[in-house]
């Protein structure tokens, strides 16, 4: 039997290069040798305020994203968390094994209660426990995530055994799947922060839908350092960074682009740097400019069709183990 793989972005900010190094291109990668399904995790997006109009077309687009990106519906299932309604049903039953200091130490709650203090509301609060029932609804095996989510699938991790351990074996316990290079891309204005959808300034990062004159102009923008020699080193944030990307968009190790430019300009690395991201982002967009609208609605609905069977499954067998009849 094939193992099984789950991940999800939320249909929220704008998606950037970090989520498609961090994520996606891994979950392509992935999904030929795993069975893989793929969410647009709607319900976490509405854990900070969201206007219904972007919230929809938002939905839509990020599953459009999955598909420009080269998830393929043949292979992977790709579905809205909402439309799946055992999500929410398992959060509930979990949060009631989940202990209050586990959450409080939640980097990302810590982070987001700072900057949505106007609304630190309780399902901002329960979030990784939502995100562990998207999990353990499937008996994920691997989680393919950038970095920032791995303290999430801890807190997975943990619930699975209390569970299993006080209802009897149920859930597998899944790992977390990252990629040293892809697993933190950061901001190109703030290499000590990570790439974020919600940064204040468009110079933080590559979106997904960039032309390529802002990249060109963004990239140029990029901090660097005042030393002059291109090294991949942990005393060079900057420019780790920016071989980073390089590196996993055109497949070469950090060491050899090293190799490339050591005795090179900035300006020069940065120009091919700039060309090699041009070089992606074209593909990609003319790819998500043809998918149509009724087509990912249609892929969506068979998603949900295709995973609901296994969700269901697993809420029974939870329900009978815990006694609710
Ligand atoms: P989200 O929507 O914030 O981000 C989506 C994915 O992109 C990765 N990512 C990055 N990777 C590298 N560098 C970055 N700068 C960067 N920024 C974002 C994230 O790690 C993530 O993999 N809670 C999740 C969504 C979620 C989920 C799940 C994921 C809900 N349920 C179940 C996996 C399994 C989130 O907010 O991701």
């Amino acid at each position: 039997m094939k193992k099984r793989i789950f991940s999800g972005i939320q249909p929220s900010g704008t998606l950037h290069l970090g989520n498609y190094l961090g994520a996606i291109k891994n979950w392509v990668a992935l999904q030929d040798k795993y069975d893989s399904t793929f969410c647009v995790v709607d319900l976490h997006a509405i854990t900070v305020p969201q206007k219904p109009a972007e919230l929809r077309q938002k939905t839509i687009e990020v599953a459009k994203i999955y598909l420009a990106g080269g998830v393929d519906p043949e292979k992977s299932a790709i579905f809205v968390q909402s439309h799946v309604s055992e999500h929410t049903e398992l959060a509930w039953i979990l949060n009631t094994i989940t202990k209050l200091p586990e959450l409080e130490r939640m980097t990302q709650f810590k982070d987001k209660s700072q900057q949505h203090n106007q609304n630190i509301n309780a399902g901002l609060f329960n979030y990784p426990v939502l995100m562990a029932a998207d999990i353990l609804l499937y008996d994920t095996d691997v989680v393919p995530v950038g970095e920032d989510q791995v303290q999430h699938i801890e807190i997975t991790r943990t619930l699975a055994r209390r569970f299993n351990q006080m209802f009897g074996e149920t859930f597998t316990v899944p790992e977390p799947y990252v990629v040293e290079e892809g697993m933190r891309i950061m901001g190109l204005d703030d290499p000590a922060k990570k790439m974020s959808k919600s940064a204040e300034s468009a110079f933080n990062y590559i979106s997904l839908t960039d032309d390529p004159d802002t990249v060109r102009e963004k990239i140029k923008k990029a901090v660097t350092d005042s030393e002059k020699e291109i090294r991949y080193s942990d005393e060079k944030p900057a420019i780790k960074n920016l071989i980073n990307i390089y590196s996993l968009l055109d497949n070469i190790k950090p060491q050899e682009i090293e190799d490339i430019y050591r005795d090179k300009r900035y300006s020069e690395f940065k120009n091919d740097l700039a060309e090699t991201i041009i070089g992606f982002l074209e593909p990609f967009q003319k790819k998500y400019n043809e998918i149509d609208d009724g087509e990912v609605r249609k892929i969506l609905g068979e998603g949900a069709e295709k995973v609901r069977p296994m969700a269901e499954n697993k809420m029974r067998e939870v329900k009978e183990k815990m006694g609710l009849i």
